[in-house]
């Protein structure tokens, strides 16, 4: 058997992996259902904001292709399993993807072979769902087959940390899975750790996930009463995060957004209700807090153009950076859609600014929102503003002394007569 990868779906987490497993002169094929994805890729044409076309041309280069032909699976050594696990509409995570990649995986797989789910999951997926459907009745698993969990991190946007030196947790069904599956990442990961199996591995990144939820909540909850008290948060914070031990800060925001902190935790929580009868407490309630978030800057919004003496009904209500994260394109689940579809719904005239987004139809409305091309004309002519995520190409001081009134939900601009912080 030669010593080829292949990687079952090129998305944002599936197509850097490829490429970095290619650059360490590995023979990698990327496995997706998706035609025209695949013909891109093979074109030199990245679809993924943190892969360039160069990167891509590198890897072909050195040897990456990719293909909707499942049959390249028979002449894999290691399978790596990358596919979407979006929200079911019962609260779980939609496995249709893992299954039917599990499912390619099992009619083609050859014995040896080593087979790693990525997909962020609830535990006890790759041990119930995915190795049957992997192992078939022809393989039994730490025999024929090595199967193991390893969580993806990547962090989409971030340039300090990215496949190489994030620190890889993998877990298997078996422990010489698990043994199998450190050696693999470790040819070309700095940091490979070892969890006592698949379950704990996927424990370990719904962990991660829910500690990033639960953090955010705290100050979301807290920056509403802290303002009634004319307190600023901001400040505490800040002088809280001079402690060298034993706190993390967190600031607060319009919201989480994302596919996967808004998402994720709710897979734990479901596990729990399904397996055990009883509610994951303290996920319910962060997704109660976070999800009201939006709502709550849209008051704010309304309070600063009373404070103005203007009604919320045709105002002009700029939003700026309408992505779930700063200097990305990816829009999925931001809290500036629910901010958008309420303002509206309270009569303002909603427009937008983000370099990184040319259309935007906002998840819950019926039609696309104005994109403002000139952003010093469309801050001059707002009747508000409300900073929504600071790219790093927006000039923040710039827009501090424009004298239009700023909502800044990032804690970025100094508070002034017109400027107000979340
Ligand atoms: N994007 C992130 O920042 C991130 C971070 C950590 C974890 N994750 C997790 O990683 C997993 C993948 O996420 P993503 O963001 O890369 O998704 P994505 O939507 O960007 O890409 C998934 C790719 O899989 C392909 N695909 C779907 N079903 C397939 C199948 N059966 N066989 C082959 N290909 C298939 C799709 O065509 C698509 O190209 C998810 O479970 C996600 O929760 C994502």
């Amino acid at each position: 058997m030669s010593s080829t990868l292949v990687v079952v779906g090129q998305g944002y987490v599936g197509l850097p992996i490829a490429l970095r497993a290619a650059e360490t002169g590995r023979r990698v094929v990327g496995l997706d259902t998706d035609a025209a994805t695949v013909a891109a890729l093979n074109a030199g044409t990245s679809h993924i904001g943190d892969i360039t076309d160069d990167e891509l041309r590198r890897g072909l280069a050195a040897g990456y292709r990719a293909t909707t032909d499942a049959g390249c699976i028979a002449e894999a050594d290691t399978v790596v399993v990358c596919v979407p696990t979006p929200l079911a509409p019962e609260g779980g995570p939609d496995l249709g993807a893992v299954e039917g990649a599990a499912r390619a995986i099992g009619s083609h797989v050859s014995p040896g072979t080593l087979v790693i789910l990525e997909s962020t999951t609830y535990p006890g997926t790759t041990e119930e769902i995915f190795a049957p459907l992997v192992l078939t009745d022809r393989f039994t698993v730490g025999v024929d087959l090595n199967i193991a969990f390893s969580p993806e991190r990547i962090d989409p946007g971030n340039t300090t940390y990215g496949v190489r030196n994030t620190p890889k947790v993998v877990g298997g069904v078996t422990p010489e899975c698990t043994r199998r599956a450190r050696d693999f990442y470790a040819s070309f990961i700095d940091t490979v750790v070892e969890a006592k199996g698949a379950r704990e591995a996927e424990m370990a990144k719904l962990l991660e996930n829910t500690f990033r939820h639960v953090n955010i909540a705290l100050v979301n909850e807290m920056v509403r009463f802290s303002q009634e008290l004319d307190i600023d948060l901001w400040d505490a914070i800040d002088c809280a995060e001079t402690k060298p031990f034993g706190f993390m800060a967190f600031r607060p925001g319009p919201g989480v957004g994302g596919h996967c902190i808004p998402v994720d935790p709710s897979y734990l929580s479901h596990r729990v209700k399904a397996k055990l009868g009883y509610a994951f407490r303290m996920v319910e309630l962060a997704e109660e807090i976070n999800h009201a978030a939006p709502d709550y800057v849209a008051a704010r919004v309304r309070d600063m153009l009373n404070d103005a003496s203007l009604p919320v009904r045709g105002s002009t209500v700029l939003l700026l950076g309408v992505t779930y994260k700063p200097d990305v394109a990816d829009c999925r689940e931001s809290p500036a859609d629910p901010l958008a579809v309420r303002l509206r719904s309270w009569g303002a005239d909603v427009r937008y600014h983000d370099p990184f987004v040319p259309v935007w139809h906002p998840h819950g409305s019926d039609e696309t929102f104005h994109r403002e091309a000139d952003l010093g004309a469309a801050v001059a002519a707002a009747d508000a503003v409300v900073l929504l995520q600071a790219h790093a190409r927006y000039d923040l001081e710039a827009l501090a002394d424009s004298g239009a009134v700023v909502l800044d939900t990032r804690g970025r601009l100094t508070p002034s007569k017109v400027v107000a912080r979340l």
